[in-house]
């Protein structure tokens, strides 16, 4: 009998931990080297919500709470949906995870059997396969095209349905390529879904905020209330406020559901941290002002690497609506040779040798299952950004 569940061994290690800690590694050894792997704002927690957690701990709120979330904070969610989204939610049709992540992987585990599927559009966040194998399902990834704007197209959706299909993970803007969808490109996803009432729909809208050029984001319960009795709208604070470290997510979604995800997370984590909770209650119920600052310099950051990217030989990088990233094709490096000698026949010799001969550290294609292309996250300063580029431009102009 091995240690190991063999549920574990269809699952892989985080990709994008693993070039990440590639670069650390190299820097500690004393190379230069720029990390564009990271999937966090490098801007600082806003101070009105530092000063609450502050004011959290001094007043002793500091033991167990609610497992899925302290009433205030339920109530500024509720609050939030209702304001931003549109979306009327109970209380009790909230629930309070240590990270989106973590409200994710609950509803996944809360309601999958074996040999069910998940539909997962690709190139995706790397999460969402792993957590449908860990659950024992499968996950059926549905490729969408550069030529779409990486978008999942009502024909893809309608065929990969099946009557095994329970959920529809959905996420704009997305990680890795920064797409979002509009509220007529949800629509016609969810015409489809509305005629298939097994499946349920997973819609991750942590970067919600992060969207630029005044795109409007809509998310799939409010372009559809049909669909509202079986969607999970998923949100967080990590992303909109700089909080990765905080561990707070959240979902609204049918009471049936929310109570599941309680009861696993009763017998793993608990509530997620008290003092994290009552920071989040300011995040979302303070000044929202500072959020018009990082979304004009993220915009201004993407414009300035899709330009300079495009100015790369062989690369291709369209214009993302919103998140942090950019998802650019390297189709015209493939096959070709680099100055030392390495071969590219893969967008992950591309991003090795990248890394290796210039130092530029960004994650392959394949680890989102989408190739020959690279997901760079522009969430670090300008002056690293143009360096980065220059040597992306330089590396391109050396291969052979
Ligand atoms: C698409 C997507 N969803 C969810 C998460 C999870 O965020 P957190 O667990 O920090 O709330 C991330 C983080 O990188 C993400 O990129």
């Amino acid at each position: 009998m091995g240690l190991i569940a063999h549920a574990l061994e269809r699952v892989k290690p985080s990709p994008t931990m693993a070039i990440t800690a590639k670069a650390r590694e190299m820097k500690a050894a004393g190379f230069d080297v720029i990390g564009l792997g990271a999937g966090e704002p490098d801007f600082d927690t806003p101070d009105n919500v530092k000063q609450a957690a502050i004011e959290a701990i001094k007043r002793g709120e500091t033991k167990y709470t609610a497992v899925d979330g302290i009433p205030e904070l339920k109530r500024a969610i509720v609050s939030k949906f209702q304001r931003e989204n549109g979306l009327t939610y109970k209380p009790s049709e909230i629930t309070v995870g240590s990270g989106g992540k973590q409200v994710l992987y609950n509803a996944l585990l809360a309601t999958l059997n074996p040999g069910e599927e998940v539909i997962i559009p690709s190139p995706y966040w790397v999460s969402y396969p792993d957590i449908v194998l860990l659950a024992g399902a499968n996950p059926v990834i549905v490729e969408t095209r550069e030529e779409d704007g990486f978008k999942l197209t009502a024909k893809a959706l309608a065929a990969a349905i099946t009557p095994k299909t329970k959920w529809f993970i959905f996420n704009s803007p997305s990680n890795p390529t920064g797409a979002a969808y509009t509220r007529d490109e949800i629509k016609v996803l969810t015409d489809v879904l509305v005629m298939h009432p097994q499946v349920w729909v997973l819609s991750d809208d942590i970067y919600e905020h992060l969207v630029y050029d005044d795109f409007k984001f809509t998310t799939p319960a409010q372009v559809e209330p049909k669909l509202k009795d079986r969607t999970l709208t998923m949100n967080g604070v990590s992303k909109a406020y700089s909080m990765t470290g905080w561990r707070i997510g959240y979902g609204g979604g049918p009471e049936p559901l929310i109570k599941a995800i309680s009861t696993l997370q009763s017998q793993s984590t608990s509530n997620p941290c008290s003092i994290s909770q009552w920071a989040s209650v300011e995040a979302l119920e303070g000044p929202q002002d500072f959020l018009k600052d990082w979304v004009k310099s993220f915009q201004e950051r993407r414009d300035l690497v899709v330009s300079m990217l495009n100015q790369a030989k062989g690369i291709h990088c369209p214009k993302p609506e919103g998140a942090f990233y950019v998802y650019p094709s390297c189709k015209g490096v493939i096959g070709r040779t680099s100055r030392e000698g390495t071969k590219i026949a893969t967008d992950e010799d591309f991003a090795t040798a990248l890394l290796k001969e210039e130092g530029v550290a960004v994650v392959h294609g394949a680890a989102f299952g989408l190739s020959p292309f690279f997901r760079i996250s522009y969430a670090t300063g300008i002056e690293a950004l143009e360096e980065a580029c220059r040597r992306i431009q330089r590396f391109c102009a050396n291969v052979t």
